[in-house]
Parts: structure tokens; C-alpha cells; sequence
């Protein structure tokens, strides 16, 4: 949500704030801009539309200077145009600056301003902290002024500030919103996540809440809002360049559904054993007396990882017997929930940023729960605020609609179930049952990718629909519910998810020639009931596409289109079951000419609420 890059250094800045801004569009893509100093001057380019229409507006002449910052937008406050994109700047055009987050008494300190003779030229809630920062340089220096501000401003900012008297330095500050400090030699990369750093350097500094850093060409200083210095450890990303490329597919998203066999591999590679029929789960080492201990499970998450969850709560119920609730975490803050010492709220979060969950975790830590999360983001502020967690380790997603991270989510759940349900009831030849058919997950979503043709086909042949409803049961219900949230984000078409059984009770009115179905229906424990549904649905006109188990030669009968996937355990279905839909829903968007990677509207890491 808003992409911030910036450089201080030797090198010129414009191509590597360019670059950045491309590796992060996916965080927001309405408006875009950028402000370079060359020492004397600072130039600044805004244009609204993606990065491109900001190249295009540049044009070819090159902008000198070695200090810049850059910002791609996902519109809160004010639409999306050139006057509302950043940087935004001061009345005397001395201060640049750009946020990403919310400033939320920025109508207050706008009227005071306002009084003060201050001129807006923008709709935003960020400009106002420019105007701040020009009122305190009155009194303060520019390093003091930006403190000055921070202490006054609520809300929430990741923020990169430059000023026309300062041009040796960038100030940096944060609070609730993402930003990093990629150290260089010689330079300096800030970012609001890593995929904009890794180009230049492995090593970064990740900033907490109440922290700011002045960085030069030759260092940096972090101190808090009232320059107490802090000292910082260098961390290291492990993500290499490469992964964040597309890498011959046409689409990030086409990519990283094709990633899903490694991501698999990597989620479980060293923590599964499956010849002893558990998960060694090494980030949960510290807490492994209280997880022996609690007797319910609260999940909180967003989107794609609220879905995940979902599927969690059934592998964990049924396989390590531990009450399960899963909450969308926008509403979990609001609600009373009742929890305890030998309540575990697990946060399920790819990007590790979401700013629902985030807050979620922080409630629920103020209540005293043991705080777990499943993160994708390294060094992320919902990896670093839970007491333990598992990473996911399947490298950066860019695509916007979440697929690897999503299997991956699934497989390291499974891992749990199996780490919980093994500390319980759970037998040796179960343990070794589940183990055994995770290991093969992988070559098992290599031979659904395989489909991807069929699939396609089958997409254009149903591309021309505006409705569809996607059901499934028991571990597929979920699955049924990211199936239609995937071809909603990108297609823009109308699609619910439900659960199979609950059909007859009001979507089947729906039902005609022209609102196809999509029904997971793999050989599992609910098989029989799947198909009355289906029948039901046929009876009525409907058409039906069913994801079905290989060799199943009966579901032929019912559905109009078929596509199969391996058998395995019915645990592990989701793993395979929603494989197609994410191919379904991507051909569907290409074939109406999305951009499948950047769905209007969307962001790829929602840090507001
Ligand atoms: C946004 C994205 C979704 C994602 C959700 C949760 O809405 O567009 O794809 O599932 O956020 O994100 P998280 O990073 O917390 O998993």
C-alpha cells in the first residue's frame, strides 16, 4: 500500500528510483512522482497513472543528482492525480516528502496551518507534514523540525523527507508503516520492503515504530523522535535477485503459480521428518512447553491468508484437537474476544505488514495470548512483533492476487497439525501417514500444472460469463472461497464462494444457463454429498465444472468440464484443489485483457485499516 523508495549516494539517482518504483508498484499503482536534488536544486515529476506514465512525462533527458525519493501511490486521502501523487512539499518548495500510511488528525493540524497562512495545493493527509515541518524550521533545524512533527502527528507513516538546505541527507521515520535501509558502499537504497533493495545490497537495516534515521552519503544515524541514538543490527535478506524476477512467464502471477512446487519444497524442506511422522518446527522452539498446553486457537488474517485459515481450522480440529476460530482480523479488534494464557492467536500474514492483522496481534498480546505467525516477510513488523513463528520461506510474491504464498500457507498449517497433533492424540502411523503424503505435494501440484493447457481452454470458454459461484465442502469450502476471491480480483467478475451444502438454502435461486458453477469435489470424506449438490444444480440448467480426483470417471455424468487433479490424503486436497482455480481465474483476466499482476483498486500489502 504506497511504495516508497529512496537513494543517497554517488551513483545517479533517477534510474535506480525508477527501478525501485517497478519493484514496488505492486504496492500501489495510481499515481506515481519523484524529487532529486543535485545540491542546489531539487527537481521534482508527478504524474498520475502507473510508473510508465511517470517515465513517459520524464522523457529520455536525464535528472542529475545523487539524492532522490520516489513514492507509487494507492490513493486514501484524495483521488488519484498528478496534484494529489507525491513528493509533496512545503509553501516555499524547500521540503519534499513521501508517506505512505495515514495521518489521522491531519484536518486539525491542516486548519491550524491553514490559519498560519500555510497554502495547500493537494487533497492529501500527507502534504500537511511538509507544512508542519516548514512551520517548526522557524525555531528548529531541519532534523529537529521533522521531530518536532512526528511527535504531533496520529496515525501511521513510513515517510522519506528531503530538504533543499540539507541536500547531504535523506531523513527516514516510521510508525506502522513499513520501511527499510538498504545498506550499500558508498550508498544507501530506503524501501518499504526488500524486493526494491536486493538489486544493490543483501544488508538492511529494518526501522521500528518511533525510530528515524538521517542518512548521508557516508552513514546514518537512528535515533528515536527525542535523538536518544540507537544502535542497530545489519541484517542480511536472503531473497536473491533473481526471485523477483518473471523469469520468461508472461505475468508475476503465472510465475509464482508455477513456483508453487518449490514453495512447497522450501515450506517444508528441514522441518519435516517424515519417517518419524513429525514437523520440526524451529521457530517455535521457544515456546514448545505452552503450545503443549493450549487448548484453543484463534487465527486472524486477511484475504487469501484468512482463507488459509479457514483450511488451518479443519486440519487442526480434526487432527490435533485443538479448538479452532478463525477471525477476519478487521473485526477481531473490535470484538470482545475471550481469550487466556492457554489461548494461541496465530497470525496467517504473507506480507507480514497487513495493518488488521498487525493490530490484531497487538490485542491480543495485550490480553495475554501466546502470539504465533505464519510470515512470508522476513523482518517484517508482524514477524518481529509475535512471540514465535514459522516462516514460509517462498520468496517474494509480487503478483497482487496471492497464489504461492497461499499453498505454502497450507503446507506449513498441515506442518502444525502435525506438530500439535503428535504432542496429543495424534498416532506414529497417522503422523507418518500425513508426513509421507506432504513430502509429495510437491511433484503431485507439478502434475496440475501440467492441466495448465486444458485449463485455459476451458477458461475461454467460460470467459464470457459474468457470474460463477464456487463451492466446495469441508477442506474445500475454503477452497471454494478463494477460488472465487481469485477470479474477483482479477477478472472483475462477479463470483461467490459457499459451501456446497448450504447452496439450497438461497444461492441455488441464482441458478440458470447463463451462472455457471465451479464445484470441488475431490474423493474425500464428502464426496457423496458433493455430488447431490452438483445433480441439483444440473437439474436446474445449470453448468458445472468440477475439480475432480484423476480416475473419478462418474463425475463425468454430472459435470460439464472437467479437471482433475492427483489423489492424495483428503487433508492435503486444498494443496492440489486450488491449483486450477488460480489458473482459472488467471486466464480468465488475460483473456479479457487485464493486467492480471496490478487489478484496479487493489494493493499487494493493505498497511492501513
Ligand atoms: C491484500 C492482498 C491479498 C492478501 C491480503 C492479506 O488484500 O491484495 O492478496 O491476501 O492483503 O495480505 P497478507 O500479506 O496479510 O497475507
Amino acid at each position: 500500500m504506497c511504495g516508497i523508495v529512496g537513494y543517497i549516494g554517488r551513483k545517479e539517482a533517477h534510474p535506480i528510483l525508477l527501478d525501485g518504483l517497478k519493484r514496488l508498484e505492486y504496492r500501489g499503482y495510481d499515481s506515481a512522482g519523484l524529487a532529486i536534488s543535485d545540491g542546489k536544486k531539487i527537481s521534482v515529476f508527478k504524474s498520475a497513472g502507473k510508473i510508465i506514465e511517470l517515465e513517459k512525462k520524464i522523457g529520455k533527458k536525464p535528472i542529475s543528482g545523487s539524492a532522490g525519493i520516489a513514492h507509487t501511490r494507492w490513493a486514501t486521502h484524495g483521488k488519484p492525480s498528478t496534484k494529489n501523487s507525491h513528493p509533496h512539499c512545503d509553501c516555499n518548495k524547500n521540503i519534499f516528502l513521501v508517506h505512505n500510511g495515514i495521518i489521522e488528525n491531519y484536518q486539525e493540524l491542516k486548519e491550524n496551518l491553514s490559519r498560519k497562512g500555510h497554502k495547500f495545493r493537494s487533497g492529501t493527509d500527507s502534504e500537511v507534514i511538509a507544512h508542519m515541518i516548514e512551520e517548526f524550521g522557524k525555531k528548529y533545524d531541519f532534523r529537529e523540525a521533522v521531530m518536532e512533527t512526528l511527535k504531533i502527528l496520529k496515525g501511521t507513516y513510513g515517510l522519506a523527507i528531503m530538504s533543499k538546505d540539507f541536500p547531504d541527507e535523506i531523513i527516514i521515520a516510521r510508525s506502522g508503516s513499513p520501511l527499510i535501509l538498504g545498506v550499500g558502499k558508498g550508498e544507501f537504497i530506503i524501501a518499504s520492503d526488500a524486493s526494491a533493495i536486493i538489486r544493490h545490497t543483501n544488508k538492511v537495516v529494518y526501522l521500528e515504530d518511533g525510530e528515524l534515521a538521517v542518512v548521508g552519503k557516508d552513514g546514518y544515524e537512528i535515533t528515536n523522535v527525542r535523538n536518544h541514538s540507537i544502535k542497530k543490527k545489519i541484517s542480511e535478506v536472503d531473497w536473491s535477485f533473481d526471485k523477483a524476477q518473471k523469469q520468461g512467464f508472461e505475468h508475476f502471477m503465472l510465475k509464482e503459480i508455477f513456483d508453487q512446487p518449490g514453495a512447497v519444497r522450501d515450506a517444508i524442506r528441514g522441518r519435516l521428518v517424515a519417517e518419524e511422522g513429525v514437523a520440526r518446527l524451529g521457530g517455535l522452539r521457544n515456546v514448545e512447553e505452552e503450545l503443549k498446553k493450549i487448548d484453543k486457537i484463534i487465527i486472524v488474517s486477511c484475504g487469501t491468508s484468512y482463507y488459509a485459515g479457514l483450511v488451518g481450522e479443519y486440519m487442526l480440529e480434526e487432527y490435533a484437537g485443538v479448538p479452532v476460530e478463525v477471525e477476519y482480523a478487521s473485526e477481531f479488534r473490535y470484538r470482545k474476544p475471550i481469550l487466556n494464557k492457554r489461548t494461541a492467536v496465530l497470525a496467517i500474514s504473507q506480507s507480514g505488514e497487513t495493518a488488521d492483522t498487525l493490530a490484531a496481534i497487538r490485542e491480543a498480546k495485550n490480553k495475554g495470548a501466546l502470539v504465533l505467525g505464519i510470515v512470508n516477510v522476513v523482518g517484517s513488523t508482524i514477524a518481529r512483533e509475535t512471540d514465535s513463528g514459522i516462516y514460509n520461506h517462498a520468496g517474494p510474491e509480487i503478483g497482487v492476487a496471492s497464489t504461492k504464498a497461499f499453498t505454502s500457507q497450507l503446507s506449513i498449517l498441515s506442518m502444525l497439525a502435525l506438530k500439535l497433533g503428535r504432542q496429543r492424540e495424534m498416532s506414529l502411523v497417522m503422523g507418518k501417514r500425513i508426513a509421507g503424503d506432504l513430502e509429495k505435494i510437491p511433484k503431485l501440484i507439478e502434475k496440475v500444472l501440467k492441466e495448465s493447457k486444458a485449463i485455459k481452454k476451458i477458461a475461454k470458454k467460460y470467459s464470457k460469463y459474468g457470474n460463477f459461484l464456487y463451492l466446495g465442502r469441508k477442506y474445500n469450502c475454503p477452497i471454494a472461497y478463494e477460488g472465487a476471491l481469485k477470479i474477483k480480483e482479477i477478472s472483475y467478475v462477479h463470483a461467490e464462494g459457499y459451501p456446497s451444502g448450504e447452496m439450497k438454502h438461497g444461492p441455488i435461486a441464482l441458478i440458470d444457463k447463463d451462472f455457471p458453477s465451479i464445484f470441488v469435489v475431490p474423493k474425500d470424506s464428502v464426496y457423496e454429498k458433493n455430488i447431490s449438490g452438483m445433480e441439483e444444480i444440473k437439474a436446474r440448467g445449470g453448468k458445472i465444472i468440477a475439480v475432480a480426483t484423476q480416475g473419478d470417471k462418474e463425475i463425468k455424468k454430472v459435470a460439464d468440464d472437467v479437471i482433475y487433479i492427483p489423489k492424495t490424503l483428503e487433508i492435503l486436497t486444498p494443496l492440489l484443489s486450488v491449483v486450477p482455480l488460480q489458473l482459472l481465474a488467471y486466464y480468465v483476466g488475460v483473456s479479457k485483457g487485464y493486467d492480471v499482476d496490478k487489478p484496479r483498486n487493489l494493493a499487494k500489502s493493505v498497511t492501513v485499516e
